[in-house]
């Protein structure tokens, strides 16, 4: 193969691209300047050019050469330094502790949750954190002057915009976006204007719903049920459901779990109510559904033993590095 002297810069750089041994550069060097390399092969066919142009092609031989020249010498002393590094290597030395990071407890939570539900066949979904007044309110069935909106202590940013206060607005966008059945998982954040030591104005919540032919009171129990063995992965736990009112749910009803000798309140639930699902377009006459809601930094003080609410938001290092071992859970 002929190989023209304007080409040699550019395949003698992408040869040393791959080269890290002194020994290979060598060689490279050799197939380039060397006696029989490249180069000498066509200083030497210079006496067969064209005297006249002969002068030109020499001078541009010679100016290759110095090219190739540098771009070896970088080389070298690109190796070299690369060397003097790995010589002052020690080894043996003890590796540098690493320092990993860890999950924040509420991240713990909402996967631990997660994963106990995605058996069931839960799937997560998103929902915006700035909603308007008929996902978080109307379209739950809350009306416009209903007293439910009094106790949701509401963001607002405009008359129809609002810090979302509940998850359950992300049931609407959920059963929206997909036709029934269907089984939702949604936790985020939500806003509240209330703050005192065991009320944060924004904190978790994670939102379930089931949808599909025949869903009963039974079903929701169970399932509800279930989680909270697994959770807490205990099957001793007692649990009692008591009537409850949410404006989106019929019946409804709050969970308790037997927690230290205690009734502890630990969710909202009940049977979706038709409203709700004729505001989606689905037939309630053809589904039925279950909904419930429940708060994560209660789960996560239950579940790490946390007095204190504040904490989960303190960003204090040292309270949140001690679920580092826990990051598999
Ligand atoms: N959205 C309610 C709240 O923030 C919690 C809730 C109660 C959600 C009952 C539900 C439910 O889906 O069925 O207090």
């Amino acid at each position: 193969m002929k190989i023209n002297h304007t080409d040699l810069a550019a395949l003698l750089k992408k040869e040393l691209q791959t080269c890290n041994k002194e020994h290979d550069l060598l060689q490279i060097k050799s197939k380039f300047i060397g006696k029989k390399g490249y180069l000498t092969n066509l200083f030497s066919s210079l006496k067969d050019i064209d005297p006249d142009k002969r002068k030109e092609y020499g001078a541009e031989l010679n100016q290759t050469k110095n090219i190739l020249n540098e771009i070896i010498n970088e080389k070298v002393s690109e190796l070299k330094t690369k060397n003097e590094i790995i010589s002052q290597l020690d080894l043996d030395t003890p590796a540098k502790h690493h320092h990993f990071g860890a999950h924040h407890p509420i991240s713990l939570v909402i996967k631990r949750i997660e994963k106990i539900f995605s058996s069931l066949g839960f799937e997560t979904h998103d929902g915006p954190e700035i909603e308007t007044e008929r996902y978080n309110f109307e379209y739950l069935n809350i009306a416009d002057n209903h007293p439910a909106r009094d106790m949701h202590d509401t963001f607002y940013f405009d008359s129809n915009h609002l810090l979302r206060t509940h998850t359950s607005s992300v049931q609407i966008h959920a059963m929206e976006k997909s036709t029934a059945p269907l089984r939702v998982l949604a936790p985020g954040r939500v806003y509240r204007c209330d703050s005192d030591p065991t009320h944060s104005p924004m904190f978790h919540q994670i939102e379930g719903l089931c949808v599909d032919k025949e869903i009963n009171f039974r079903n929701l129990k169970w399932v509800l049920n279930d989680f909270i063995h697994k959770f807490f992965d205990s099957k001793n736990i007692k649990t009692r459901f008591r009537p409850s009112y949410f404006p989106f749910t019929e019946p409804s009803a709050e969970m308790d779990i037997m927690f230290n000798g205690k009734w502890l309140e630990v969710l909202g639930c009940g049977m979706i109510h038709p409203n709700v699902l004729k505001n989606v377009n689905i037939n309630p006459n053809h589904f039925s559904g279950f909904a419930f809601g429940l708060g994560i930094e209660r789960f996560a003080m239950l579940a790490y033993k946390i007095p204190d609410l504040r904490v989960f938001f303190d960003n204090d290092i040292n309270f949140l590095e001690q679920f580092e071992n826990l990051r598999e859970t």
